[in-house]
């Protein structure tokens, strides 16, 4: 394995299964293209692995949104930003574009810009994610030198850039996915975010079911782009402060500008966070949370929402109240038994149901 310029004492985060980071690299591991050996190399919607580490890695600057993701590439050592800042400066762009068509439009139009003069932009999609409508995209916007097929995913590179071929079309992907308002104006949002134009049906029945009595210091664990604190703050006029802890960045600056006029009244805290590793503040009087059962690569993971649950527990004063809702199929009463006093079904419907859950009390609660 060559040197990668990062710590030996830093294991990667393997994901074996990795397809789509195993295709970038391909047309570089098999000579089709060479690494370029100079300049920086700009990696787009970044993560990292294995397939990663056999190229010097010291001029990569990557970009990846979620927080899980940036921190796994910060702890390998990667420069990691949430947005690359800059244009035409990358010797080489990697992207890896999402399901999403705007937000993968305008992701591949942000990577030719990114381009300097000569560089190619090198793109990965799994097959069943619509590899071949970026592939279209991606020639239409830039032209393509090559594809290359394998590990269910394709992968499809420009020629050396002189910049974008149809300058039209660039400006109109880059705003492909721009915030705007959504629901008669009430919000803004963008696509990509989860639930992006719409309200999840499974938090309106939360919100529906707030009691409205919560009171004090809460917080929204995966706050999206913040319909349901939006829920909480007009429902509950004793809640004073509120932290919202979302681990995709594009969606908390959304909650930033959806929740702007009650912050007259309430203290909010806007946290770029991974629930997962527990809370930075504590002592809540209550917590809200629709909470996420999928992983990036779209595989359910009920233990993200059993995890967001013990998190809860950890973080609420002692009596202080989970208000959750969840798919009705998901295993979370478990959990919710072995890290709370009490439980009930406040609300069911649409396949969804809420529960309160309440921490133990004083008395009850030593140990715990
Ligand atoms: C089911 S959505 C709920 C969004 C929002 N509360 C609403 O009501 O529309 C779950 C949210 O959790 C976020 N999320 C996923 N994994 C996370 C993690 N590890 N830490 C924090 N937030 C996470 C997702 O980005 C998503 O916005």
């Amino acid at each position: 394995m060559a040197d990668n310029g990062l710590s030996p004492a830093v294991p990667p985060r393997v994901t074996l299964h990795d397809d789509p980071l195993r295709a970038p690299v391909l047309p570089f591991d098999s000579g089709v293209l060479p690494w370029p050996a100079h300049g920086d190399i700009a990696f787009l919607r970044a993560r990292d692995g294995w397939p990663l580490r056999q190229f010097p890695l010291e001029r990569m600057r990557c970009e990846q949104g979620f927080k899980p993701l940036a921190d796994g590439l910060r702890q390998a050592g990667l420069d990691v930003q949430p947005q690359l800042e800059g244009e035409a400066e990358a010797s080489l762009v990697l992207v890896l574009p999402p399901r999403q068509r705007d937000e993968a439009q305008a992701l591949l139009a942000r990577a030719v810009e990114l381009a300097a003069p000569g560089a190619r932009v090198v793109a990965a999609v799994a097959n069943d994610e619509g590899a071949k409508s970026r592939e279209k995209d991606l020639q239409q916007l830039a032209g393509l030198a090559g594809t290359l097929t394998k590990f269910h995913c394709r992968v499809f590179w420009t020629p050396p850039l002189p910049g974008a071929q149809d300058a039209a079309l660039l400006a109109r992907w880059q705003q492909a996915d721009a915030p705007r308002p959504i629901l008669d104006g009430r919000f803004s949002s963008r696509p990509g975010v989860f639930a992006w134009d719409r309200i999840d049906p499974a938090s309106a029945l939360l919100a529906a079911h707030l009691p409205g009595d919560l009171a004090g210091r809460g917080a929204d664990l995966g706050a999206g782009w913040g319909y349901l604190t939006a829920e909480v703050l007009d429902r509950c006029p004793g809640v004073t402060a509120l932290d919202l802890y979302e681990a995709e960045a594009r969606a908390l600056e959304l909650a930033r500008g959806n929740l702007a006029a009650h912050a007259a009244r309430v203290a909010l805290f806007f946290h770029w966070h991974d629930v997962t590793g527990g809370l930075t503040e504590g002592g809540y009087d209550f917590i809200v949370s629709n909470p996420p059962f999928h992983a990036h690569d779209r595989g359910d993971r009920p233990e993200l929402g059993q995890r967001f649950i013990e998190v809860a527990a950890q973080s609420l004063r002692r009596g202080g109240r989970l208000l959750l809702v969840a798919n009705r199929h998901l295993p979370y009463e478990a959990t919710l038994a072995a890290t709370f006093a009490t439980q009930r079904v406040l609300a069911e419907g649409g396949g969804f149901k809420v529960i309160e859950a309440v921490k133990n009390d004083a008395v009850k609660g030593r140990g715990r």
